[in-house]
């Protein structure tokens, strides 16, 4: 099997309930995908597996205060800024085998490639593994990316708490990834990421390439609603408090109002309730205790704090009107973000002389991307999600189109590391 192929397989293995070697799409299982949350054995298997290949491909490897993981290979000319290339290997839970570790495995791939044809870099090139980017253990997304890019302090990222009360720190350092490399973007040029689409737009129109001009903005909410939990045989309908039945009302709100603002507005609103957690769950006790996680999203960050401060009234108002506590976490934003057009027209032109379809497009899934646009030029290469289905066990991008991504991003590296950037790009 092609390197490219079987460092995929490989990673596809460690997370999974059995750690077989998936190679092919009628082999996942619909069931049981990858769990690799951060700091978790399973994580730690991918990064030593990842750490080794970026050895063994003669990287100096280095690992930051988070964990977050550089693999570098000089540039001839020590003047220049560094070009950065990667992704994450966490994983939502449950999740799908290429969402990141495409992006980590192809970045490390494209340096293999230019260095067997004895390409010279003018600049250097970084491999980067981002920690934590899902936000799925530790609440916080894009967390590695975050703390690079000083929008969060190292101290406030260690202290963070995961699900069994564990730090990040100390999930680090049982791992082994705890490091003390202190990397600033100060020396970055470019950042680049390719990534699964997620969606099923190029997956429909059967183009293998997606150029991504802007990433969403998201935000996540979290809220308790406190009810009274009592007897469900006993208690007069008329006097509940039940915390579920108001959850609800949210539920239908932020589907409803999303699904409006989309046709009114014709925006790329969505709105998600993915977490519910009900208190004590038991079909003869009225739900106490809600806790909700919301996730909203806009390309265009005024759309997506209209349906935030909607949400946050209709919470207030369950408060009000039914006496119900509510309590709401401070939201947590990533604000939408366009990329360099820099970068866009760059890696058009690549695709453009490599003769792949292509074609721009907005993401409406995160990416560390997004952070790294505040400090670099950056850019994103998407390939077709089958089906658009992502953040599930039957996430599949086919080999092909693998390919013809990664042809895309190792020319865009090599024009990008050159001291003069050989495509036509004008400011
Ligand atoms: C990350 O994958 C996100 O968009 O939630
Ligand atoms: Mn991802
Ligand atoms: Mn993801």
């Amino acid at each position: 099997m092609k390197p490219l192929k079987e460092d995929l397989v490989q990673l596809g293995k460690f997370g999974r309930k059995k750690p077989v070697r998936i190679a092919r799409r009628d082999h996942l299982d619909p069931e049981h995908g990858l769990t690799r949350l951060p700091g978790t054995k399973a994580n730690k298997k991918a990064r030593d597996y990842i750490v080794k290949r970026m050895e063994a491909a003669g990287l100096d490897v280095k690992i930051d205060k988070v964990g977050n993981l550089f693999g570098r290979m000089g540039g001839a000319d020590p003047k220049l800024k560094a070009v950065l290339s990667g992704s994450h290997l966490d994983t939502v839970p449950n999740g799908g085998m290429f969402d990141g570790a495409l992006g980590v495995v192809s970045a490390l791939e494209a340096v293999r490639r230019l260095k067997k044809r004895g390409f010279e870099n003018d600049r250097p090139i970084e491999v980067v593994v981002f920690t934590g980017e899902e936000g799925s253990s530790f609440r916080v997304g894009l967390l590695g990316s975050s703390v690079l890019v000083e929008k969060l302090r190292v101290n406030q990222a260690l202290c963070l708490q995961n699900e069994q009360g564990n730090t990040l720190e100390e999930v680090l350092e049982r791992i082994g990834y705890k490091g003390s490399y202190e990397r600033t973007v100060d020396d970055v040029e470019y950042f680049i990421e390719m990534h699964i689409e997620q969606g099923p737009i190029l997956h429909n129109e059967h183009i293998p390439v997606g150029i991504v001009e802007n990433i969403t903005g998201i935000t996540w909410l979290f809220a308790t609603i406190q009810g009274i939990p009592n007897h469900a045989g006993t208690t007069p309908m008329k006097v509940r408090q039940d915390a579920l039945v108001a959850a609800s009302k949210i539920v239908r709100l932020v589907n409803k109002r999303a699904k409006e603002m989309t046709t009114t507005l014709n925006s790329s609103t969505v709105g998600t309730v993915g977490e519910l957690e009900v208190h004590p769950n038991t079909p003869n006790i009225i739900p106490g205790k809600v806790h909700l996680g919301i996730d909203i999203r806009d390309v265009r960050r005024e759309n997506m704090n209209t349906l935030v401060g909607e949400v946050i009234e209709a919470l207030r108002t369950l408060e009000k009107k039914q006496g119900i506590q509510v309590r709401i976490d401070p939201p947590i934003t990533h604000l939408p973000t366009s990329l360099s057009r820099e970068m866009v027209t760059t890696i058009g032109q690549v695709a453009d002389q490599l003769e792949i379809a292509n074609k721009r497009m907005d993401s409406g899934a995160g990416h560390d991307a997004q952070n790294m646009a505040a400090k670099t030029k950056a850019g994103m290469i998407f390939v077709p999600s089958v089906d658009g289905i992502s953040h599930a066990p039957m996430e599949w991008t086919n080999w092909r189109d693998i390919e013809r991504g990664t042809r895309v991003l190792t020319e865009t590296l090599k024009n990008l590391s050159q001291k003069n950037n050989k495509t036509m790009w004008k400011a």
